[in-house]
């Protein structure tokens, strides 16, 4: 991680769980993170927790291009680029696809697959003129991987998951002679609002097995620390024995919400 030092890092989703997870990991390795999210205030704690010249809250709704385009600008003219994309940010949803509206289908694909093609364009775009060793990371979900064993309503969640599996291998051909690594991080459940909103009951939220957000962050550390020679190419990371609770898991699920 020590090449990493002084260099600077943009994190979508930075204001809360995973992202400002993340975002902490790599401050404390000396890297400066910009971290893109809509919300303000919480921006605004991190800034204020980490410090003003190692994290920059920079708002941004990754729906809109122009909001994405202006926020790689400020990056640049300010922070001279970047050499870090964490693609974290994302929805989930637990509205079957066949109930939902076309704006449901669009909320879930704008932010887990377009956005993190824009920011990966704009990303590569000054990464390229600068010549630089980079890496994009992204937060996927083993949901992308395997939608079969969750059989739980995600509407177009896995979808978007199996989507941005597939955008980190074209990005990795269309990187193939550049310094840049493409690498997806994709966990089970992870103790964060997204589970809980999910869940929508604090109590099961409290039972099921999750991962905490800091053992994503310690993948994408590890990640980025592999030496020039090696790119990680996907990491799959369960909580432990969540294959065999996801049964009691999927039933608690229907119970409640056929109540
Ligand atoms: N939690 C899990 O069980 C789990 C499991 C597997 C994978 N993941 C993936 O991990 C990633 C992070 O999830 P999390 O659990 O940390 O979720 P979270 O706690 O709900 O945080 C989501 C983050 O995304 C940001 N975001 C959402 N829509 C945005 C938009 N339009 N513009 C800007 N920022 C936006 C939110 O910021 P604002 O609301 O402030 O804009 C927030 O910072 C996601 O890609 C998720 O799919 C999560």
């Amino acid at each position: 991680m020590d090449r990493w030092a002084g260099k600077v890092a943009v994190v979508t989703g930075a204001s809360v769980g995973i992202g400002a997870a993340i975002s902490q990991a790599l401050v404390k390795k000396s890297v400066k993170v910009v971290g893109l999210a809509r919300r303000e205030e919480k921006l605004q704690e991190l800034t204020n927790q980490l410090g003003k010249h190692k994290f920059f809250g920079v708002v941004c709704d990754l729906r809109s291009e122009a909001d994405i385009v202006k926020a790689f600008n400020w990056v640049q003219e300010n922070l001279g680029g970047a050499d870090i994309l964490i693609n974290n940010a994302g929805v989930s949803t637990g509205i079957p696809v066949i109930d939902s509206d076309l704006d449901e289908y669009r909320k879930i694909l704008d932010t887990n697959v377009i956005a993190p093609a824009i920011t990966a364009r704009e990303f590569v775009k000054s990464a390229k003129k600068r010549n630089i060793s980079g890496h994009i990371i992204n937060i996927s979900s083993i949901a992308g991987h395997n939608a079969e064993i969750v059989q739980l309503p995600i509407g177009m969640y896995a979808a978007s998951k199996y989507a941005l599996t597939a955008l980190a291998v074209e990005l990795r051909h269309e990187l193939g002679n550049t310094d840049i690594k493409v690498t997806n991080v994709s966990p089970g459940a992870v103790a964060t609002d997204m589970l809980k909103d999910f869940l929508g009951n604090p109590d099961l939220f409290e039972k099921i097995p999750s991962l905490s957000d800091d053992d994503v962050s310690d993948a994408v550390m590890y990640a980025l620390g592999t030496p020039p020679n090696v790119e990680v190419i996907d990491l799959l990371i369960a909580p432990r024995s969540s294959t065999s609770s996801l049964l009691e898991v999927r039933r608690k699920v229907a119970e409640m919400r056929n109540k």
